[in-house]
């Protein structure tokens, strides 16, 4: 009886981890929302600019240190950092572009 109830506890766990991971997921998730409020800043940005940003952001931007959350600075310190640190990155326009895209729009809120 000991062990069923062990299993059955163990099992329950591992479903509320499993769920959790996923509300973590989606939190961070880039929506079409995102995309409308990007397109006010930058017009023309689609969800797949975002998204391509995204992985552009992830790729290069935690090489020298830890990859910092687009939602810990402002918008005004992205655009104040992006561009510098696109440089030691040694990244295209084209990259800063979609980086800054990306970031900017999901900055913290101020
Ligand atoms: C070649 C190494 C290197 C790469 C690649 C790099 N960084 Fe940095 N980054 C640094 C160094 C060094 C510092 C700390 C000193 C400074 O601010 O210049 C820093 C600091 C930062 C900070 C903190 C600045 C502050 O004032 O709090 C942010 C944010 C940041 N980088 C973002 C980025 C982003 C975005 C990218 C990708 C485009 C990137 N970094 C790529 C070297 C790098």
């Amino acid at each position: 009886m000991k062990k069923q109830l062990l299993i059955l506890f163990s099992l329950l766990f591992l479903v509320s981890c499993i769920r959790y991971k996923k509300l973590v997921a989606d939190k961070n998730a880039i929506t079409e929302t995102d995309a409308s409020r990007a397109n006010e800043m930058f017009p023309g940005t689609t969800l797949a600019d975002l998204q391509k940003g995204k992985l552009i952001y992830d790729a290069n931007c935690g090489k020298c240190h830890k990859l910092h959350q687009p939602d810990s600075r402002s918008a005004d310190s992205w655009n104040k950092i992006v561009p510098p640190m696109s440089r030691k990155a040694k990244l295209s326009q084209e990259d800063e572009s979609l980086i800054l895209r990306y970031v900017v729009t999901m900055a913290k809120k101020n």
